[in-house]
């Protein structure tokens, strides 16, 4: 049986029920939006990006790896006169896939559609993107796991060979007509790299998978934006914000514009480690960035599980999140800081979960 130790700070699930009505003191909980959700939910996050993103190649820090590779992919392509290779990006939100393939654009001097699979859902949708297209042209596709089967069959014949295979009429009179493409790019985006089907995950030439930053990357990421946003703030003040980021920038440049609002309101100048601090708490960002739900998930496992093994979907029940949103936005930092674990028999917490929620009686457990 875990117990919690007592500590002003520190909220068993129980009593952390989510807040309700007027009683709510975060801002998080008023705005009903997560603040460090790698989700870029709406046009709004997307528009409050676009003077912060990196232009190219050189001012994007980290993901030395895939910056290596892409830039081998650049200059071989453009030694050659032919257009870059179709290119999977994959890794959790908010790392900078999208930021990725515009720089990749912008450095091979080619425009960049932007569209996502949900927004594919007619034939048409594809088509008309595709015929659009210039030579060399690059088509950004996010969730490409999304894709129905009409539209991702359309797209092999287009991936491979340049040509579209168009339907005309309906039924025994119907015909098929090819027509040519020119020369393009499909960069594929997902977070979810397992569920894109083998033929399309095939036809990619290039695979590559974005990890989460490092502290300093972030920090780096958070001075950079901080200049560009006219905000003074100290290097450790920068520091402490990208501890709190879960290992992405877009949640690092979110955190600092929340911190930026606070100090702003307290008439203060300066953003050093003290506000950042004060002010990341009282938006309830955690010194691991986890936020209520975080908190919620791994002590509803504790208390209720016993620290599991437990499945998904009961884990979703006892805390009424959706265990889709539970899998794909609260786990992969989660598992990656060592919270979490898989096993075959479900989630277990660890220790570690164990003493940053402040409770006693881990047990170890061998699977
Ligand atoms: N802003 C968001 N992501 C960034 C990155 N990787 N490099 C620089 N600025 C960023």
């Amino acid at each position: 049986m875990a117990i919690k130790r007592s500590s002003p700070n520190s909220k068993s699930a129980a009593q952390a029920k989510k807040p309700e009505g007027k009683k709510v003191d975060s801002f998080q909980a008023e705005s009903g939006k997560r603040l460090v959700s790698a989700n870029a939910e709406s046009k709004e996050t997307e528009r409050s990006e676009v003077g912060i993103r990196p232009q190219s190649l050189e001012e994007y820090i980290g993901q030395k790896e895939l910056k290596k590779i892409l830039k081998i992919a650049i200059a071989a392509a453009q030694g050659r006169k032919e257009s870059l290779d179709h290119l999977l990006l994959y890794g959790p939100p908010g790392l900078g896939k999208t930021t990725m393939s515009l720089i990749l654009a912008s450095e091979m001097g080619v425009n960049c559609k932007i569209t996502s699979a949900p927004a594919l859902e007619r034939p048409r949708d594809i088509t008309g993107l595709l015929v659009g297209l210039k030579e060399g042209d690059m088509l950004f596709v996010d969730e490409i796991h999304r894709l129905n089967r009409m539209t991702e069959e359309l797209l092999y014949p287009a991936m491979e060979d340049y040509r579209l295979d168009v339907t005309i009429g309906k039924g025994q009179s119907s015909k098929t007509r090819s027509i040519s493409l020119p020369k393009f790019t499909l960069i594929g985006a997902t977070t979810k790299v397992g569920s894109l089907s083998s033929p399309l995950r095939d036809r990619f030439g290039l695979v590559q998978r974005l990890r989460f930053y490092e502290t300093d990357e972030l920090t780096t990421i958070v001075l950079r934006t901080a200049k560009i946003l006219n905000t003074k703030i100290t290097e450790t003040g920068a520091q402490e914000i990208a501890c709190r980021s879960r290992g992405t920038p877009r949640i690092a440049n979110r955190l600092l514009k929340r911190v930026r609002d606070y100090a702003q309101v307290e008439k203060v100048d300066t953003i050093d480690v003290e506000l950042a601090n004060i002010a990341l708490d009282v938006f309830d960002v955690d010194k691991k960035g986890l936020d209520w739900t975080d908190r919620l998930v791994l002590s509803t496992m504790i208390e209720q599980f016993n620290g599991g093994p437990v499945g998904l979907e009961a884990i979703a029940a006892a805390t009424g999140e959706d265990s889709r949103t539970i899998e794909e936005v609260y786990e992969p930092y989660l598992l990656q800081i060592g919270y979490l674990n898989r096993t075959h028999r479900g989630r277990v917490a660890t220790a570690l979960a164990y003493e940053h929620l402040d409770y006693e009686g881990y047990q170890g457990k061998l699977f």
